[in-house]
């Protein structure tokens, strides 16, 4: 049933993230629902090749310790107020524009945030303090996680991410997806010839509609020496065509979403989605 909400007025964020708390809730066991229907909104989503027919939904968070199948997509959708807060933001049509840029940055920022976690590369030692010697862990610098923001609206969700990562490169990929064929085009390709072995990817769009853009990125990045284990998607909204999509095409990739949307209309806009991401951040 729907509900009536009244709309606050969009507000300026909050400067306040440092004081970020994340309480790992883990809750187990599976449901299964059609792919028409959107998941609850706390989930984690494994889509497999065998079932592109069904979304197995996981409740819960990102710290889940429990095997998943390598052939596998890992659908995330973390449980955490301020992502909601961000999705709700950006989805009134009363935002401004400035304000839905920003919104995107912050989004962007929760979920790199919870996309790094056990994912980036570590290096241990002793490290003196002004009251004694501590066994510390820092982020190794000698392995940047590459960033990939595709152009335009992927550039707002991406841009928090060196505050987030103490290491990061950042390669741009231009796409345009055309408003009949709704088929991608490539128009700016700034990724390194070969990434360098090991590498660690984000790609970053805010919207996954029919997948047919993240599909030709994920390709893309893959011709330049990644495999689908070492990239991870970062999206705000995501839709079940799109996720099928990539699930299906590249088993063992990751992606995290700040909310999963049940249609995709006939102009490929997610409904309710948020509107076109590239025109509302720049004022286009
Ligand atoms: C939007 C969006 C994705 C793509 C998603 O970009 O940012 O890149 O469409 O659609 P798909 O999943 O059906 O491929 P758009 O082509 O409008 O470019 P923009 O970011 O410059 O607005």
């Amino acid at each position: 049933m729907a509900a009536s909400i009244r709309a606050p007025p969009p507000q300026a964020p909050s400067a306040a993230h440092s004081s970020w708390r994340h309480s790992p809730r883990i809750a187990r066991g599976f449901l299964s629902v059609p792919s028409a229907v959107s998941p609850p909104p706390q989930s984690k989503i494994v889509i497999g090749r065998k079932r592109s027919s069904c979304l197995a939904v996981k409740s819960g968070m990102g710290t889940e310790v429990s095997p998943i199948s390598e052939d596998r997509m890992l659908v995330m959708v973390p449980p955490h107020p301020l992502i909601k807060h961000w999705i709700s933001v950006l989805r009134n049509e009363q935002t401004p524009c400035a304000i839905f840029k920003n919104a995107l940055a912050e989004l962007g920022r929760l979920l790199i945030y919870e996309a790094s976690r056990d994912w980036l590369p570590i290096i241990n030692g002793e490290i003196q303090t002004p009251m004694g010697v501590a066994t510390v862990e820092f982020i190794d610098p000698r392995e940047p996680v590459s960033i990939v923001p595709i152009l335009r609206a992927g550039l707002a969700l991406a841009e928090q991410a060196p505050s987030v990562l103490p290491a990061t490169k950042t390669y741009h990929l231009g796409m345009r997806r055309d408003e009949t064929t709704l088929l991608p085009s490539v128009y700016l390709n700034n990724l390194p010839d070969k990434f360098p072995a090991g590498s660690r990817v984000l790609i970053v769009d805010p919207m996954l509609a029919t997948g047919g853009t993240m599909v030709a990125a994920i390709d893309l990045v893959k011709e330049h020496g990644v495999d689908n284990k070492q990239i991870k998607v970062i999206s705000a909204v995501a839709a079940p065509p799109a996720l099928q999509k990539l699930g299906t095409k590249f088993p063992g990739l990751q992606v995290y979403a700040g909310m999963i949307d049940p249609v995709v209309n006939e102009k490929g806009f997610i409904v309710p989605g948020l509107g076109d991401a590239g025109d509302r951040s720049f004022g286009t």
